[in-house]
């Protein structure tokens, strides 16, 4: 709940603007108040009349609006409220809040507020992933700024990546979140994800495809809800996100360790494609063609991590949630799977070449837990995380 809460909400010039209107509605549904702060471009997009109507307040257009000025300066509205949003926040404000520019009233706000700051970036794939963008995010991050999103999917512009401006219900949570109202706040969440890569010798090592995308995403979600996450994670393609704190580790073992070394936690979500084997005894050199033929590499087990943790007598985590990527008989594997490693959850879900699913932004998920099998309908992997998130959430605190 966000009851008396104040929100000085700035809408940028973005298609996902008529976003925001929902965002307003369920903002003002939880209990709190909006301050609405539309940019010109902004008004491109949606109209002060739809905003203010939607607030119950006016909404703020000019910088050298007098009347604006008699009722409330520029400097007392940025800092009466309780969290400045920005959503959408395009490439343009972003760009504006690094270089310290106050040209617009918007730009003047997030310049004279003392306030925490939220911003829910939306823009086309290229111009988000633009390096003076990449740049504009890390300054931003060191300067203390939370984002959330952007989401990947299909764009407005008919194009597809990340981009898309985080949804209501999010950008909700991360409001909740960043007043410390989310419903994990206090909770100590440890979550692993990646691959792992198991050493041959000092230049070669064993791995497989996992891209982290999907544990990624978890932790997200879990931090966005006001978890504390611990966030261990093998080399994985896609970056860690905002928020949680990074936990970098090579091979099982490490991973192993590094879960050890987090404990205790409240939930433990194993999200990591962990090798099931290594290389017995890794060369200390690089192994050298040689006459004698080709070299044998033995393997050895590497340590359960999940079932490990699921089974600890002292110091196990309320909540154990496992994965199970399966490409037959996807329930009955993963239902064995579930007693067999001793966890409270299974994420299941088919990884078939046929579903796309394995590299791809889409999953399509089975939940299993003491209740029996629960299919959710294919949708991004974002969302996925989002749902389990709230699962987690209520299963933490019911
Ligand atoms: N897992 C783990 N440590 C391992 C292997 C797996 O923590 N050494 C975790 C994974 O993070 C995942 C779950 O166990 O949450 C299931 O992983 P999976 O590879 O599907 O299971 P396996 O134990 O390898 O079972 P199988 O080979 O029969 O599919």
């Amino acid at each position: 709940m966000l009851a008396s809460k104040r929100i000085l909400l700035i809408i940028g010039g973005g298609i996902a603007a008529y976003k925001s209107l929902d965002l307003i509605r369920r903002l003002r549904e939880r209990g709190a108040s909006v301050t609405p702060v539309l940019t010109r471009a902004g008004e491109e997009f949606v109209t002060p009349l739809s905003v203010s109507a939607l607030a119950g307040e006016k909404v703020y257009r000019d910088l050298f609006d007098l009347t604006d000025e008699a009722e409330m300066g520029h400097i007392q509205l940025s800092r009466s409220a309780d969290l400045v949003v920005v959503a959408p926040a395009t490439a343009d404000l972003m760009g504006k809040m690094v270089a310290g520019l106050a040209n617009d009233l918007a730009s003047t706000l997030l310049m004279a507020t003392d306030t925490p700051v939220l911003i829910a970036p939306a823009m086309n794939v290229r111009m988000w992933e633009h390096p003076a963008t990449r740049r504009n995010r890390e300054q931003l991050v060191a300067d203390g700024i939370t984002f959330v999103g952007p989401n990947e999917g299909d764009m407005a512009c008919g194009e597809h990546g990340p981009g898309r401006m985080a949804e209501p219900l999010e950008i909700v949570a991360a409001i909740e979140a960043a007043l410390g109202k989310g419903p994990l706040t206090g909770k100590r969440i440890l979550v692993t994800s990646g691959p792992t890569h198991e050493p041959i010798d000092p230049v070669r090592y064993i791995a497989n495809r996992s891209s982290g995308a999907q544990g990624t995403a978890v932790a997200r979600a879990l931090a966005s809800l006001g978890a504390e996450v611990v966030f261990i994670t093998g080399p994985a393609e896609v970056p860690p996100p905002d928020g949680v704190r990074v936990v970098r580790v090579e091979s099982a073992r490490e991973m192993s360790d590094a879960v050890d070394a987090a404990l205790p936690v409240d939930a433990g979500v194993f999200a990591a494609a962990v090798a099931d084997w290594r290389v017995a005894a890794a060369s200390e050199r690089k192994l050298k063609k040689s006459k004698d033929g080709l070299p044998v590499l033995e393997f050895t087990e590497n340590p359960d991590i999940l079932k490990r943790v699921s089974r600890m007598g002292e110091g196990r985590p309320g909540l154990v949630v496992g994965f199970a990527a399966e490409t037959d008989n996807v329930i009955e594997h993963a239902t064995a799977k579930r007693a067999r490693k001793g966890c409270d959850w299974i994420v299941a879900n088919d990884v078939s070449p046929a579903t796309g699913i394995m590299g791809g932004s889409e999953n399509a998920v089975t939940l299993i837990t003491d209740a029996g099998a629960e299919e959710w309908p294919r949708m991004g992997k974002d969302a996925v995380a989002e749902r389990l998130a709230q699962r987690i959430a209520a299963a933490l605190t019911g």
